[in-house]
């Protein structure tokens, strides 16, 4: 079998053929296994979960067939999976102690395996964690990375009023907006919550979307609306925020916490289904660039430094 192998934390893998995967649950031929920041996090030794034992297949998920299955598409992610034991950057990998979860009919394999970490964490917050009311005002914090600009797009289908997309890179702003934010707005310059509540209009956003905690999160509690609600998913921008008691406590804010490893089974698979039919349907769309396992190496560099769109490994 051949694979994406880690010898050593920080360094990326590189093709090599490794035994085939042991363990338990399915044998799962792998067609598409994304690059996530969680991958590079755990190949550098620096995710709080640490890493599997070296040396290691790299990769917390993958869409494939369960061998000797019945030909339909699979997803399988968690029970370890590239965290605790070999992952999916591999042509074969193990599903773990958990069902592999059924892929819509009709989606394209490298899709629908960029919908699985970075697509449900765009989604779920709506979808499940502090679930859309309808009408609100969405401020989208990191819309430039792929689960920002999933983000997005499930505000808009899960009923928002308006969405702001805020981001560094200037080009993939205008991919927010063509995704359907309403408004954009750069991240850096001076007055950064001044502009995000303009952005946002009447008084500030009511959710703020974060995958990047730091100082944009910062600046979006102070252009938040009273009773707005905050979901937290990331630290792109730093891993700590001075956030004052006041900012919270004078406008009674919400602040929610979510991993996608948290979400009950059922209930992941069930938004799984819901997010990737979107995608089948045309209704939401995912920037994939595939790469081959020879190329490995040079993906893991570029995802590293953010990629622009997601990176997917074609084992
Ligand atoms: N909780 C969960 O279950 C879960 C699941 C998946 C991902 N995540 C987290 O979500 C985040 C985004 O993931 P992704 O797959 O979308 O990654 P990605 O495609 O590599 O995008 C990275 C994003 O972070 C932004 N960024 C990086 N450094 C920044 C900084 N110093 N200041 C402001 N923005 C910065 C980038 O902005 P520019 O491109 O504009 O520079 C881009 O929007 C990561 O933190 C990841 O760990 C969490």
């Amino acid at each position: 079998m051949r694979a994406a192998l880690i010898d050593e934390l920080g360094r990326p893998p590189r093709p090599a053929e490794p035994p085939d995967a042991e363990g338990e649950g399915a044998l799962v031929e792998i067609l598409a296994a994304p690059l996530n920041p969680i991958d590079i996090a755990v190949g550098a030794g620096k995710f709080f979960g640490g890493h599997p034992e070296l040396p290691f297949v790299p990769g917390c998920e993958g869409v494939g067939r369960i061998r000797g299955g019945d030909g339909g598409l699979v997803y399988i992610f968690s029970d370890g999976l590239g965290l605790s034991r070999n992952g999916a950057i591999a042509e074969l990998a193990r599903s773990g102690s958990v069902e592999p979860i059924p892929v819509p009919g009709g989606a394209d394999p490298a899709v629908a395996a960029a919908l699985g970490i970075a697509g449900l964490a765009g989604w779920l917050p709506f979808a499940w964690r502090a679930p859309l009311r309808g009408g609100e005002t969405v401020l989208v914090l990191g819309a430039t990375g792929t689960v920002g600009v999933v983000a997005v797009q499930a505000a808009r289908l899960l009923g928002a009023g308006r969405v702001v997309a805020a981001g560094r890179d200037a080009a993939r702003l205008e991919r927010a907006r063509e995704a359907g934010a309403d408004a954009v707005v750069p991240l850096e310059g001076d007055g950064l919550a001044e502009r995000l509540k303009e952005a946002c209009g009447g008084e500030g956003p009511s959710y703020v979307f974060d995958p990047l905690w730091g100082a944009p999160l910062l600046a979006a509690l102070q252009a938040a609306a009273p009773r707005a609600r905050v979901v937290n998913l990331g630290q792109s921008a730093g891993a700590e925020a001075a956030v004052t008691s006041a900012a919270v406590r004078g406008k009674l804010l919400e602040l929610y916490g979510h991993t996608n490893f948290g979400v009950p089974r059922q209930e992941l698979a069930e938004q799984y289904h819901r997010l990737v039919s979107h995608a089948v349907a045309g209704r939401l769309t995912v920037d994939v660039e595939r790469v081959s396992l020879d190329d490995v190496g040079a993906a893991w560099g570029r995802q590293a430094e953010g990629a622009s769109r997601k990176l997917v490994v074609i084992p």
